[in-house]
């Protein structure tokens, strides 16, 4: 027990001080409770208000694709790099080291493979898992359009009211149908529409046309999903823009992991993302770290 005699009064009272408020770089966050701000600071870098997360939750309907046949041998090198990781929880279990201490969102959706129809997707984890695994987020799949739409949105708004209940933070990752526009307008509503039913942040793709009417007219933050695997520069390219363009960072997978050197490939992300390096400057950079690890 402390001592309760000479006691020294206090008197550092910092009255030129303001108390410092949390660093407003998380866009319609700020009502949120601490323990979900403080997952989401697991995720985003507080210096920045930026995310690079490293996704690797593809084999959830595909299996093992290139690049994630053995994530041990593949992935688990290129963590200390990532500022999150986007995963199912079996590869949280069997592969990641549990000294792993950064940002986890853990794929909380599925169902169909891709022999079917991928908007059949129903919740695959409970909340109670995820907290047991201490993930950062937990991310569900919303197809707009699709042909399960409002099942996929009810997946949505369950684990949101699941998870305003225990402060855990859901990405809503706006998935599109084989056949349909990938343009601003879709974005626009399907990013909207998941923040408006309580998503805590969003995923989408790029678009070439208007992304920033995307961000702009999303109220909760948005990472940019990569896409399927495209020349480095044009990967570097479309990261640089999507954060010049309101993105608060990037949720990349093939483009990182099938990339021919993928930890120089997500180094050279991470300095776009978080020190808005221009692609050609990344391209030379990644070139140089290519070269020094051969
Ligand atoms: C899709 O399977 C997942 O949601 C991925 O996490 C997402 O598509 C990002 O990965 P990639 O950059 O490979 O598209």
């Amino acid at each position: 027990m402390a001592d309760a005699d000479a006691i020294k009064e206090a008197r550092n009272y910092y009255l030129d001080i303001p108390q410092q408020s949390e660093p407003p770089n998380l866009k319609g966050c700020n009502s949120l409770g601490w323990g979900m701000k403080n997952r989401l600071y697991n995720i985003f870098r507080p210096e920045t208000g930026r995310t690079v997360m490293l996704a690797v939750d593809h084999g959830y309907f595909m299996g093992p694709t290139t690049g994630l046949e053995r994530i041990d041998v593949t992935i688990v090198p290129l963590l200390k790099y990532a500022d999150t990781l986007m995963c199912t929880r079996g590869v949280v279990r069997s592969m990641v080291p549990p000294g792993f201490n950064k940002g986890v969102v853990l794929r909380a959706s599925g169902g169909p493979s891709i022999l079917k129809e991928l908007s059949d997707e129903e919740i695959a984890v409970d909340m109670e898992d995820a907290i047991r695994l201490n993930v950062s987020a937990v991310a569900v799949q919303v197809f707009i359009g699709g042909e399960y739409e409002t099942r996929s949105i009810h997946n949505l708004t369950r684990l949101v009211d699941i998870g305003n209940r225990y402060g855990m933070p859901v990405l809503g990752v706006t998935a599109v149908g084989k056949d349909m526009a990938r343009d601003a307008k879709y974005f626009r509503l399907a990013t909207r529409i998941c923040a408006e039913l309580g998503a805590t942040y969003v995923k989408t793709y790029y678009v070439d046309d208007g992304f920033e009417t995307v961000t702009s007219s999303c109220p909760v933050p948005i990472v940019m999903a990569g896409g399927k695997k495209i020349p480095v520069i044009d990967a570097m390219t479309m990261a640089y823009n999507a954060v010049q363009q309101g993105a608060s960072g990037v949720d990349m997978g093939r483009n990182i992991f099938q990339a021919d050197d993928p930890a120089a490939m997500i180094q050279t992300v991470s300095r776009i993302v978080h020190e808005n390096m221009k692609p050609a400057e990344a391209l030379d950079h990644y070139e140089t770290l290519k070269r020094e690890t051969r």
